[in-house]
């Protein structure tokens, strides 16, 4: 029973961290790299596609509020993540965090639910790429048959089935292949992306404010009504209720920035650098996605999202009523098809790191940890989970809900916010590269805006995150608990290192 609890010594974590040679990670990302990988994670399908349906469905032109409010969520959750982060610039993230504050139980099952975030996330993504991956094809008088670009559940209006998603499959490989070649490349690919997606969000912003009619932002919240979607589903539209149903919508938009401090361990300089990554990273999105939000809602009416299909509905916009921007409308595609490959890459950066971390703590096989000898990146690791997302996103439905991948999420923010207070009342003397300011305030507030959101994404989220947490806890104790390596003698100090906690 002790080892359910047993909590891993600061110190070790630490002299983990600082280990050098072969088996380590490389430290090759800077200050940049980290709010470029940030971005690369968080701009992609949240903004692009779920802005367009929380206006039709939820809060018309105050979904720009709701971006605020989902955005303050995010900055508690940020805030305790950059503190956890510049005190333990370890691999693992939240399941790092919480292992060291709250023990082996809760360590594994956030681990586990993070595969949730990650892995979930980047073959639901994939699922996305694929369908605009044929949309540029269009353009070209191109196109993947549906057989191919499709799972074998689902079928077209003429009957004919999917056999496997081809594209899906191809993006995956192709962001592994460039994942095992070395995380400085992939940083560098993902810089590329993230300045592609950023100027055309800022192209949108900048040409699409001439364009607002202030007719669409009045009243700024519309009065509280319902609103049932072609789908039959009812939802409070409009009022405080739509606009906070429409944060739970958005959120999955801002998801992203705590992959930052998956790379810790890449990091150069990670006490300072790594608050930079993930506060700077959450910042500009916020601002971004604000201004986004203002002026998509200014251009175009409710009714025409709800109208214009979701996928379409930025390009309709611009389409309908930005006459003489039509390559903006196309550019906004590309965007898109960016956006998607850099959030699979982050994505799948995040999800090696974490079982990374899990694995040299020996909760889950070796395999996991094996850095290959010259690219120093964990490339078995990284091809099992191509094989794991690759299978998920060639055979299983597109509607592999991104609220699987949202109360995830929510569920690790919970304890990162719960572990930062916990650190400080019982280790209050360790160094911390930045501190969250009025701590037991922020982790409060981050604990009770995160759990508002998901009691907001209702029974059937919570009852798929129980039985996921319940297969999970069959892994456990069928293997973690039998292997776990807390018991062993911590790796020789660096100099320099205290072992006081
Ligand atoms: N934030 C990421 C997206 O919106 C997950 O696609």
């Amino acid at each position: 029973m002790a080892n359910l609890f047993a909590k891993k010594p600061l110190a070790r974590l630490m002299a983990e961290a600082q280990q050098v040679g072969e088996h380590s990670l490389k430290r090759s990302l800077g200050p940049i790299n980290l709010v470029a990988l940030g971005i690369g994670g968080i701009i992609g399908a949240g903004l692009f596609v779920r802005t367009a349906a929380a206006i039709a469905d939820r809060a018309g032109p105050s979904v720009v509020i709701a971006f605020i409010v989902a955005g303050i969520g995010c900055a508690f959750a940020g805030l305790c993540y950059a503190e956890f982060a510049s005190m333990i610039p370890v691999a693992g993230s939240a399941y790092t965090y919480s292992y060291a504050t709250m023990g082996e139980l809760v360590a594994w099952i956030i681990g586990w639910d993070l595969i949730l975030e990650y892995a979930v996330a980047a073959s639901t993504v994939a699922v996305a790429w694929s369908e605009y991956a044929n949309r540029v094809l269009d353009w070209f008088g191109l196109r993947i048959p549906y057989q191919w670009s499709h799972s074998p559940f689902e079928h077209d209006q003429i009957g004919v089935h999917g056999i496997m998603n081809l594209p899906a499959l191809f993006i995956l490989f192709v962001l592994t292949a460039l994942l095992i070649r070395g995380t400085k490349e992939s940083a560098l690919v993902n810089g590329v992306i993230v300045l592609v997606k950023v100027s055309i969000v800022l192209l949108f912003i900048g040409i699409g404010w001439q364009f607002i009619n202030p007719a669409n932002h009045t009243p700024l919240i519309p009065a509280p009504t319902t609103y049932v979607t072609p789908q039959g589903i009812t939802h409070a539209y409009g009022g405080i209720l739509g606009i906070l149903g429409a944060a739970g919508v958005v959120f999955f938009a801002y998801i992203g920035f705590d992959a930052v401090s998956t790379a810790a361990q890449e990091a150069r300089n990670p006490k300072r650098d790594m608050p930079i990554g993930i506060l700077g990273s959450l910042g500009v999105c916020t601002i971004l996605y604000v201004l986004f939000s203002w002026v998509l809602s200014g251009v175009a009416t409710v009714q025409d999202f709800r109208a214009a299909g979701r996928e379409a509905s930025v390009a309709f916009a611009i389409t309908k009523y930005m006459s003489g921007y039509e390559w903006l409308s196309r550019s906004v595609t590309v965007a898109i098809l960016a956006g998607f490959s850099s959030v699979i890459l982050v994505m799948l950066l995040g999800q090696s790191r974490v079982f990374f971390s899990m694995s040299r703590d020996g909760l889950v096989p070796k395999i996991f940890s094996e850095v290959h000898p010259r690219f120093r990146t964990p490339y078995k690791s990284n091809m099992l989970f191509f094989l794991f997302t690759g299978l998920f996103a060639a055979f299983v439905p597109a509607d592999v809900s991104g609220e699987m991948t949202s109360i995830g999420t929510l569920f690790a923010f919970i304890l990162v916010c719960a572990g930062v207070w916990i650190m400080r009342r019982r280790s209050p003397e360790l160094e911390r590269g930045f501190r969250v300011p009025a701590a037991p305030l922020v982790a409060t507030l981050g604990i009770i805006v995160c759990g508002a959101m998901i009691y907001g994404l209702g029974w059937t989220n919570w009852l798929r995150l129980i039985v996921w947490l319940a297969i999970g806890l069959v892994f456990y104790f069928s293997y973690g608990k039998n292997h776990s390596r807390i018991s062993e003698p911590p790796p020789e100090m660096p100099e320099g290192i205290k072992l006081t906690t």
